[in-house]
């Protein structure tokens, strides 16, 4: 079920949708006509599109695919040479660590749970709290976190440059060695999670109108998902990461979530609706990890953002609906990296 990722088709495939640029994506269901879609189902479910556009000022470039490729498997950029984006986010296995929360830099734990890199060029704002607007804010966040990387941006691009780096992004961003930069760093990292997608879950297939897609089970489980309102917060291409909601479950917790970054008391344990999108594998679940399986995640969602207990066999069906969310991964190979050799000594203690 897996595609072969090959860095000139997804080019291609970004070129083609280049047209599209600065306009909207699709409308629901926008690859088919709306006619085909089975029966019943909400207007408010799109399918998952199979390219992301890329912003003006960070056109996508086979070079720049390719750089970021290299910087998020790269250790260097943590201070003890040991951790990359991929130590959290495993591109092989969903883009998550399935820690409750996070582990980085000496050991260090944050507060919350490692989301998918997987189909985060569609959310329209990242974090569990929507702080960052757009991935190339948000790859500036962990190599500087201490809990995370923990470097300083000068250090960053010195490590870079000393490992080699400097050919790579002259070739991605043109111009000579001064386009080794921290804001070109953090373009290449999101040029390359824009490849990052899982288009053709069976939901995608039976959304164009292959009703055999979805098993009955998962079918019943559709409907309730709508019925009983869980489309109301979790809809668009990834049934959620468009918006916000209070998530009372999680009340008089210190994580006060949006409040502090709106810095309104009326947003404490307010979080970005989740998006569901490989939701079977990413587990565990909510921003701290407190939720083990599908099915807590699941029941604690029906009591606490829509009063409602669900029995056990209304959870397995939303557990089903929810496995049928689970799209072809591509193949992302691990990268050869830049040694400059002999290396420019590095500062003593530095890897
Ligand atoms: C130590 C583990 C760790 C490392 C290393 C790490 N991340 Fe994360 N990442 C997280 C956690 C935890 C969050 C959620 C933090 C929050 O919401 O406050 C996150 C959030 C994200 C998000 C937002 C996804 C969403 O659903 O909102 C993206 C994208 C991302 N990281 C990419 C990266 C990139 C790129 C790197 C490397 C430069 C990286 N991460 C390094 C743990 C890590
Ligand atoms: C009022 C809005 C709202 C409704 C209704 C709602 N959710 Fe959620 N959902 C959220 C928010 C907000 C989160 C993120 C919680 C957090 O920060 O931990 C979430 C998280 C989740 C998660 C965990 C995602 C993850 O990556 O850990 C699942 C699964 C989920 N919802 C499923 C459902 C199902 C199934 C229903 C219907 C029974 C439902 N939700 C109804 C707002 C909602």
């Amino acid at each position: 079920m897996s595609r072969v990722w090959i860095p000139a088709v997804v080019l291609a495939a970004f070129l083609a949708a280049c047209g599209k640029q600065g306009k909207e994506a699709p409308p629901a269901g926008g690859e088919r006509p709306a006619a085909q879609r089975p029966a019943g189902l909400s207007p408010l479910f799109e399918t998952l599109p199979a390219t992301a556009p890329a912003p003006t000022d960070n056109p996508t470039s086979a070079e720049r695919v390719e750089l970021g490729h290299k910087l998020f498997f790269e250790p260097k950029l943590s201070r003890s040479g040991t951790i990359a984006c991929n130590t959290c986010h495993v591109v092989g296995a969903a883009g998550v660590d399935n820690r409750d929360v996070a582990m980085g830099e000496g050991a260090r734990t944050g507060p919350r749970n490692s989301p998918t890199v997987f189909n985060a060029a569609f959310l329209k704002a990242q974090f569990w709290d929507g702080r960052a607007p757009t991935l190339e804010e948000q790859a500036k966040g962990p190599i500087q976190a201490h809990v995370e990387m923990d470097l300083t941006p000068n250090e960053a691009v010195a490590r870079l440059r000393a490992t080699g780096y400097a050919p790579l992004f002259a070739e991605a961003f043109g111009g000579d060695t001064a386009a080794l930069t921290f804001d070109n760093l953090a373009k290449a990292i999101a040029a390359f999670e824009r490849t990052l997608l899982t288009p053709g879950a069976p939901f995608d297939h039976y959304l164009a109108g292959d009703s055999t897609a979805l098993g009955p089970e998962a079918r019943a489980g559709l409907a309730l998902f709508q019925q009983a309102g869980c489309i109301g917060c979790h809809n668009g291409p990834l049934l959620g990461g468009n918006g916000y909601a209070n998530f009372s479950h999680v009340q008089g917790s210190k994580d006060v979530g949006r409040a502090a970054v709106t810095k309104n008391a009326a947003d404490n344990w307010v979080f970005r609706i989740a998006p569901l999108r490989n939701i079977a594998m990413t587990h565990p679940y909510f921003h701290n990890g407190s939720a083990r399986t599908l099915e807590d995640a699941v029941s604690i969602m029906g009591n606490s953002q829509l009063k409602r207990n669900f029995t056990p066999e209304e959870v397995r069906q939303l557990v089903a609906f929810l496995h049928s969310l689970t799209g072809e991964f591509p193949s992302v190979p691990y990268p050869q990296l830049p040694r400059a050799f002999p290396a420019a000594a590095p500062p003593a203690g530095e890897p």
